[in-house]
């Protein structure tokens, strides 16, 4: 199995030491398992921009494609993505954010649901839990099938060192997410993630080719392929889930479709 290190920390501390152990429990457990990193700070993404290029004509046309482009590449390779981030004023780090603010046409348009994902946070003392289920919300949303959350307080600036009960945690958190990774399984999304999807599969519809505000989420959920599906078709869903898609759809596309409503743009 592949896996990609997304490491948002501006520095190999804390929050590097517990994503080490993580890394040696997957190589532990799964001795051909192979791991590329990626440090966020290295990249120099700029700020977004807010210019939109991304969800009315495409992400390709983003100001920062060269860099995004890559990332998203490496993601859709990957079996397992590993993000980690060092918990800052109660939240994952701005360059942390400020990628997931690049990414946020996926949210309009996910895509990634192979993926599966480990996020690791530390703190001083409280809000790794917070910058952890932040970074997993966004995951989530751009449509990665699973996420598995790993939260430590450190109570350390830059010498932390796993105790044996953190060890254990972190080996056992690792150990389940290694083995979803290589299941390779498909879960069913969770009611709360249908509602964005079907929202904007429903609000996507009055954006198609040839409607007044024409934008690239209006091709993508005017797409056969997934037009009538209330999740992505490769997942399987239960009646009961896919009624539900159904019903957020209906409401998307009928609210989505006012006037009043209606996203607009300057031609
Ligand atoms: C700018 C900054 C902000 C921080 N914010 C918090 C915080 O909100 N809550 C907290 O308990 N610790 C906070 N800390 C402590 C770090 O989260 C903690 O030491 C972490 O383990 C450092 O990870 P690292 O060694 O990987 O950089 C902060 C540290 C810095 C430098």
């Amino acid at each position: 199995m592949k896996y990609l290190i997304l490491d948002g920390c501006p520095r190999k501390g804390n929050t590097w030491k517990v994503t080490e152990a993580a890394i040696e429990q997957i190589k532990e457990q799964y001795p051909d398992s192979e791991f590329e990193e990626l440090n966020i700070y290295d990249q120099d993404l700029p700020f977004c921009t807010g210019c939109s290029n991304c969800f009315r004509i495409g992400h390709e046309k983003c100001p920062h494609y060269g860099i995004i482009g890559n990332i998203i590449e490496k993601m859709e390779r990957a079996d397992g993505v590993i993000v980690c981030s060092t918990t800052y004023n109660w939240r994952e780090t701005s360059v942390l954010k400020n990628l997931f603010d690049h990414f946020c046409f996926m949210l309009h348009r996910p895509h990634l649901f192979r993926g599966k994902a480990l996020v690791i946070t530390t703190t001083g003392g409280t809000g790794a839990g917070k910058s952890a289920k932040s970074i997993a919300s966004t995951l989530l949303g751009i449509g990665l099938n699973r996420c598995y959350r790993l939260s430590i307080a450190a109570i350390s600036w830059n010498a932390y060192v796993p105790g044996a009960r953190e060890l254990r945690k972190i080996s056992k958190k690792t150990s389940r997410f290694a083995k979803d990774v290589r299941s390779r399984k498909l879960h069913a999304p969770s009611l709360l993630s249908l509602i964005p999807y079907n929202i904007m599969r429903g609000m996507g519809q009055n954006y198609a080719p040839g409607s007044e505000y024409p934008t690239a989420d209006g091709v993508f959920w005017t797409d056969a392929a997934r037009k009538g599906y209330a999740y992505f078709p490769e997942v399987r869903l239960s009646l009961v889930k896919r009624a539900f898609g159904q019903m957020f759809y209906t409401i998307g596309k009928t609210l989505g479709g006012q006037k009043s409503l209606l996203v607009t743009y300057k031609k």
